[in-house]
């Protein structure tokens, strides 16, 4: 199949990777819910689960295929055949079924979790995508902790897999290890010596133990990798995976970079509560481009610089993302500018001198209070009245 060289595919494993985070699992309706509000983001594929599991796992994968129409409906299994089964008899009602099937790569998985050797799992990898092509077309294979893999027996992996049918390979950084110039190299690496590449997409899953499961999603686009795969809210094991909304506006915001996806940003925001809240997960309020905090300037220096242009202050539209407003939170640390901002809001527009001495009011109040809200400002302008 052709692909647009500059279009990133989004592969969102919410549902599986997002989901095995303990205290997160969720029932099928829920998943089903979600799956529909990912279609609506305009995702490209979504992992409904890894139907070998749990009886309910395979069953939310069967649910999910029927549910949605548009992304491709993805299953995990590992290298062999009862997982497979499980896979393709849980996509049968998909209508662009994908299979993703894999094993690890790196010798710490080799020795330490197959026992096995370096040419076995070759055989095994390699069986495992024939296998899935008997039921499905579409085949991705991931080589587990490709991150600390040596990268000429992993480029001899992904020639081998790619040659026994797979449509995408998959480089995890299963333990968020690499730094992002490594990782990039990797992707590199193998762009440049897996001779039968072009006729797969790479895809980047990058996990965030050093917080740099972003960065190294980038390193690898930049690099020749056309899908990336993530969680909304950047949930999933341990500190989980790379966050898609973060990814994406990435790329929006920096064109430069030539790279685009079919994600719909203005639907960010409410997706991310719906997980947040089904998975009873909170999002950290500084979470970018989803946190509560994301656009909100509360110094007075931020504060009076966006008054003047929102452009000093803000490199991404909130409403692009769904989220309700950008705001001027008054605090000890806020300005005249900001307290003019609200009393204008309020209908009270104050002289210059009226203006500084209810600052001064202000601030006594605020390094008492926390947050200063509406009815503060209007008892601070009575009070003034009542003084005058
Ligand atoms: O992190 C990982 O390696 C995975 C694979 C199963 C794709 O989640
Ligand atoms: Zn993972």
């Amino acid at each position: 199949m052709l692909h647009d060289p500059n279009r990133v595919y989004v592969f969102d494993t919410t549902l599986r990777d997002g989901e095995q985070v303990p205290g997160c699992q969720l029932t099928t309706p829920e998943k089903i819910e979600i799956a529909r509000e990912l279609e609506g983001l305009g995702v490209d594929i979504i992992e409904a689960g890894f139907p070998v599991s749990s009886p309910g796992d395979f069953q939310s994968v069967v649910e999910i295929a029927k549910a949605v129409n548009n992304p491709t409906v993805c299953a995990l299994t590992r290298a062999n055949k009862g997982d497979i089964d499980a896979a393709a008899e849980a996509l049968k009602y998909a209508k662009r079924p994908r299979i993703h099937t894999g094993i690890g790569a790196s010798d710490m998985h080799i020795k330490h979790k197959f026992n096995s050797t370096r040419e076995e799992i070759l055989e095994r990898a390699t069986e495992a995508v024939k296998y899935a092509k008997r039921f499905v077309e579409d085949v991705e294979f991931y080589a587990e902790d490709a991150g600390r893999a040596d990268i000429e027996y992993l480029a001899k992996m992904v020639e081998a897999v790619i040659a026994a049918g797979a449509t995408v390979v998959n480089i995890p950084d299963t333990n968020g290890y690499c730094l992002p110039d490594q990782y990039g190299s990797k992707i590199r690496f193998l762009k440049e010596n897996v001779k039968n590449i072009d006729q797969a997409i790479i895809s980047v899953h990058c996990h965030n133990d050093l917080g740099l499961a972003t960065a190294n999603s980038i390193a690898g686009l930049q690099n020749g990798a056309r899908q990336i795969e993530g969680t909304i809210n950047g949930i999933g094991e341990r500190a989980g995976n790379t966050s898609i909304e973060e990814v994406v506006m990435i790329l929006k915001t920096h064109q430069s970079m030539g790279l685009y996806t079919n994600i719909n940003t203005k639907s960010f925001y409410e997706l991310s509560r719906t997980i947040s809240t089904q998975m009873r997960m909170p999002v950290q309020p500084n979470k970018a481009i989803v946190g509560s905090n994301a656009f909100a300037h509360s110094s007075g220096i931020h504060q009076d610089g966006f008054l003047k242009n929102r452009e000093n202050y803000e490199i991404i539209r909130p409403e692009d993302v769904g989220f309700p407003s950008a705001s001027i939170v008054l605090t000890a640390r806020s300005g005249r500018h900001a307290l003019k901002y609200h009393l204008d809001r309020l209908g009270h527009q104050l002289g210059k001198d009226e203006l500084a001495t209810v600052y001064q009011q202000f601030l006594i109040l605020a390094d008492s209070k926390l947050n200063i809200n509406d009815d503060d400002l209007l008892g601070l302008v009575a009070y003034r009245l009542v003084k005058e």
